[in-house]
């Protein structure tokens, strides 16, 4: 069982606590810190929490916390993990892990310094379907993964500080983008290294200092392609979206809006549909179990099961200094207008890695390139000579 300090009483802290205490659950919270008395309160009423504080360090340092969550405005990751890391306890922390990968590297190094448990909150690596998904490709089904595309937009997010570039320390690529770029980076394989980032971003509608729409293509060694698709502007709802192309397959995710699960309503007695929706009227699209589709289920028992297990978690601030690393270099670009180096000081998977290549041999002599079955009937093959490199067509029914 974990005694679980809450760091954080709004958006996100409900939801983990939706997920933590859910269903039938031995872990606990035990310890909620919140800014206001009023919410911290409240907090604690809605989820029978014993101790609620509005001090940080003492939620921390209460003698039964023995792990800590933190669910709070990005600028105050890195202090709440020093604090953990000062009480020797376990420390998960939301995404984006810091602002920039400086402040992510601060809090991986003092993580790893003090040997206590990290985990980085990145629901949406454990969604079922990306589960499923990941463990698809890890068996080879798709083949060589040549492109990752992770969409991930909405109208905007539920709070002042959000928008605040100081606070947030970015805009939609901070916010969004670092799910995006976590999510390719599983399916184009984590010991890949990220190289370089082209990237555009722009403030097209809000009127604030940050990006509120972006697009970036990361390149890894491999010669594999992530791109993401981020925005605050999107209209209708959550927009959570995810295509992998791999030299033997296709997968296509709609992980949120369009679930196969459509209720048409007047309105009557219908508020909340589901997160970021900005209808409850005509043609809607709720979700099933919000908390289990983000990932937030598994996500939990995959740390709480390392923690018990003395094993790493799937996803640990080594991962977020990753992402953190990649979306400064977006940022880079979004600047200079070109491919930005991803300036990786700590660097754990594999170096020198070949290009991918899928050419596939027909014989000993030829190289396949396709093979072709016409709608009126003939089947044929496309193959290259790999002496001469002419490429001729095999007829195999006229
Ligand atoms: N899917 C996800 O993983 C996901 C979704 C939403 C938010 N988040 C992350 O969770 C963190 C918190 O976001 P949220 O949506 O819960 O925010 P929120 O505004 O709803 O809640 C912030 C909480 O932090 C507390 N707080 C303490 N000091 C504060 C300060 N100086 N200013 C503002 N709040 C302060 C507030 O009391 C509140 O309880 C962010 O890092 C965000 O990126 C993650």
């Amino acid at each position: 069982m974990r005694k679980i300090a809450m760091l954080g009483s709004g958006f996100i802290g409900r939801f983990y606590a939706d997920s933590i205490q859910g269903l039938r659950s031995k872990d606990k919270i035990t310890s909620i810190y919140s800014r206001r008395e009023e919410s911290a309160k409240k907090f604690a009423e809605d989820y029978a929490v014993p101790h609620w504080c509005t001090s940080m360090e003492e939620a921390i340092h209460h003698p039964d916390t023995d792990t800590v969550v933190i669910s709070l405005p990005n600028n105050l990751h890195e202090k709440a993990v020093m604090e953990a890391v000062s009480a020797g306890k376990a420390v998960l922390c939301t995404k984006p892990l810091g602002r920039n990968a400086a402040e992510a590297r601060r809090m991986l190094e003092a993580v790893e310094k003090a040997g206590v448990f990290h985990g980085y909150l990145e629901d949406l690596v454990y969604t079922p379907k990306t589960i499923k998904a990941l463990e698809s490709v890890q068996k080879g089904a798709l083949g060589k993964i040549l492109w990752a595309r992770s969409r991930e937009a909405h109208p905007g997010p539920h709070s002042n500080w959000f928008w605040d570039k100081e606070q947030a320390g970015g805009g939609c690529i901070l916010d969004l983008g670092c799910h995006c770029i976590e999510i390719a980076r599983g399916y184009i394989g984590k010991d890949i290294r990220p190289v370089e980032v082209m990237c555009w971003s722009d403030t097209q509608v809000k009127p604030i200092d940050a990006e509120d729409h972006a697009i970036g293509l990361v390149r890894y060694e491999n010669g594999a392609i992530g791109q993401f698709e981020v925005s605050w502007t999107f209209r209708g709802g959550l927009d959570l979206r995810d295509e992998v192309m791999g030299s033997e397959g296709t997968i296509w995710i709609n992980n949120f809006l369009r679930t196969g699960f459509d209720m048409f309503t007047s309105g009557e007695g219908y508020d909340y549909v589901s997160e970021k929706a900005e209808t409850n009227k005509g043609w809607i699209f709720p979700v099933g179990d919000e908390i289990h589709e983000l990932g937030y289920n598994f996500m939990f028992a995959d740390m709480f099961d390392g923690i018990e297990h003395g094993r790493p978690a799937r996803e640990t601030f080594y991962d977020g200094y990753v992402v953190n690393a990649v979306m400064d270099a977006a940022y880079k670009s979004s600047e200079s207008k070109r491919w930005e180096p991803v300036e990786l000081d700590i660097w754990r998977g594999k170096d020198g890695v070949e290009k991918i290549s899928g050419a596939k041999d027909y014989d000993d002599q030829y190289y396949l390139i396709k093979e072709e079955t016409t709608h009126y009937g003939a089947s044929k093959l496309i193959l290259k000579d790999k002496n001469t490199g002419e490429i001729v067509e095999k007829i195999l029914k006229g």
